[in-house]
């Protein structure tokens, strides 16, 4: 299927005022229910990273767990998670991170990482990066490597993409909000 990026973004409704004052929400609940939008979205990332020496998806809590789990199983990769704090329920490391409009923290299990493996980060959406950054903080404390992070949209205004370049984290997206 042919990638139209007009088509992707028709597809995320943007929501002013939500969940702050200030803030233009960008929804993707359109996207993923509609099957056309959803498989162009799957095909290109798919098509991206197939014959990549990515090694491991890694896929951020909550949003990024639907095209994350979709490319594990494309892929015939193994899905690492991303948890927000006191969901994981082995051991599991900690990193904090401030978004556009929260504060949380981000939790891997100690053990899903053991050093030297090449991992492709997803989630829906860069705003101000944080919470990539502080995924990727948590695969480099593994000895691994984030290969790329990769999202749906990003908000280059906020500048998250910017600053995770700015730290040796090449990104990816698909479409972008300016
Ligand atoms: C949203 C979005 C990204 C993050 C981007 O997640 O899904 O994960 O914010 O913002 P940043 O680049 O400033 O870190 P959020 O935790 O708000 O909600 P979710 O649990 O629905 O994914
Ligand atoms: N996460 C951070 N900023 C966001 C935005 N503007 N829309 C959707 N998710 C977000
Ligand atoms: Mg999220």
């Amino acid at each position: 299927m042919i990638f139209d990026e007009y088509a992707i973004k028709s597809l995320i409704r943007p929501v002013p005022g939500f969940p702050k004052e200030g803030v233009t929400f960008r929804d993707i609940t359109p996207l993923f229910q509609s099957p056309k939008g959803l498989r162009m979205v799957a095909d290109s990332l798919i098509q991206r990273y197939i014959d990549s020496p990515v090694t491991h998806i890694g896929a951020i809590d909550a949003r990024g767990f639907l095209i994350g789990s979709i490319l594990a199983y494309e892929l015939n990769r193994p899905l690492v998670l991303f948890r927000k704090a006191g969901k994981l329920p082995a051991d599991t490391i900690s990193a904090g991170y401030a978004t556009e409009y929260g504060e949380a923290t981000l939790q891997m299990h100690r053990d899903a990482l053991t050093g030297g493996e090449q991992v492709l980060l997803l989630d829906d959406l860069i705003a101000t990066g944080g919470t990539f950054l502080a995924a990727a903080s948590l695969v480099r404390q593994c000895g691994a490597d984030v290969y790329e992070a990769a999202a749906i949209i990003d908000l280059p205004d906020l500048g998250g993409s910017q600053v995770m370049q700015d730290s040796g984290i090449p990104t990816y997206t698909l479409c972008a909000f300016a």
